[in-house]
């Protein structure tokens, strides 16, 4: 029984034994990479895209524990159908990865920015996760229990490093992570969510116009933690953190993982001999 706990309880190798996810695109980068860190702690997972081909190919690597969905995060009916997918596939819901997302393009000047682009990063970015919580809730609430995780980013905390409309989607989910978790405690469901730096997944490095290599060196220099690359694993990690019983007691938290970046004002270093010269 001792070596059950060990695989099982807190910290567990297989903490997540049995328990069933949602993961919003989770055909690519983050969303597959949790993807593939749930199901080696023994989770069953739907993978809800509206990248087919990827998405399927994720599956089929993981096995027979998880399952491809076709979902378009902006699309209720999608997202309901990517929730009752898990519930008629594997039995139930105990997470819900709210993890799609997109930057948007960047224009230089606000006045030259589109309401339409604003409006349609917003609608994936915040109203998916909207949704995703919406309908995870609704077959979690009868269960009185569940744990709900969306991506933020360190644009949810520092101003100047994203577009308009993506740093407004960011503040958005934390807004939407902690109004839920007051919603949803007393049910027993806790609500969290992942603010990332930068690191090369297909979005940054399509943002950015930059190779791997070029984004993490300039990460590193703009950034507080140094020898070290953030890496979608770090991020897979913080997640399968907030969604196992490990983070038990965790709800309505913003989880940063960015290396002390945006703890830190880089014109101040007491340390490096600067104050105020
Ligand atoms: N990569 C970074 O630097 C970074 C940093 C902070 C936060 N994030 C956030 O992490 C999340 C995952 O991004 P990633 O870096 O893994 O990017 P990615 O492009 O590799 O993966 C995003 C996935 O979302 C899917 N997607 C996009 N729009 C969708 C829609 N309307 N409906 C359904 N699926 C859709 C894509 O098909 C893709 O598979 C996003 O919310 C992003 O904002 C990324």
């Amino acid at each position: 029984m001792a070596g059950a706990t060990a695989l099982t309880g807190v910290g567990g190798r297989r903490r997540l034994a049995g328990q069933v996810a949602v993961i919003t695109g989770g055909a690519s980068g983050i969303g597959a990479c949790t993807a593939r860190h749930f199901c080696q702690r023994g989770a069953y997972v739907v993978v809800a895209d509206v990248q087919d081909e990827l998405g399927r190919s994720v599956c089929a690597e993981l096995g027979p524990a998880a399952s491809y969905i076709h979902c378009e995060v902006t699309d209720e009916g999608d997202v309901r159908g990517a929730v009752d997918h898990a519930v008629n596939k594997f039995g139930k819901l105990d997470i819900m990865f709210n993890n799609a997302g997109i930057t948007g393009s960047f224009k230089q000047n606000i006045v030259d920015n589109e309401k339409a682009d604003m409006e349609y990063v917003l609608a994936v970015n915040l109203v998916g996760p909207f949704l995703g919580t919406k309908h995870a809730a609704r077959v979690m609430v009868p269960a009185r229990r569940g744990s709900i995780v969306s991506m933020s980013s360190t644009a949810s905390l520092s101003a100047g490093i994203s577009p308009h409309a993506y740093a407004c989607s960011k503040h958005g989910v934390v807004g939407l992570t902690r109004n839920a978790a007051a919603e949803l405690g007393r049910y027993g469901i806790r609500v969290n969510c992942v603010s990332a730096a930068a690191l090369a997944t297909p979005l940054a490095l399509r943002f950015t116009g930059l190779t791997g290599e070029e984004l993490e060196a300039s990460i590193e220099a703009r950034g507080n933690l140094k020898g070290i690359h953030l890496k979608a694993e770090d991020i897979a990690k913080a997640v399968l953190f907030l969604a196992s019983d490990d983070a038990r007691f965790v709800s309505g938290h913003n989880l940063v993982v960015d290396g002390g970046l945006t703890a830190v004002n880089p014109n101040f270093d007491i340390f490096n001999g600067v104050l105020g010269k």
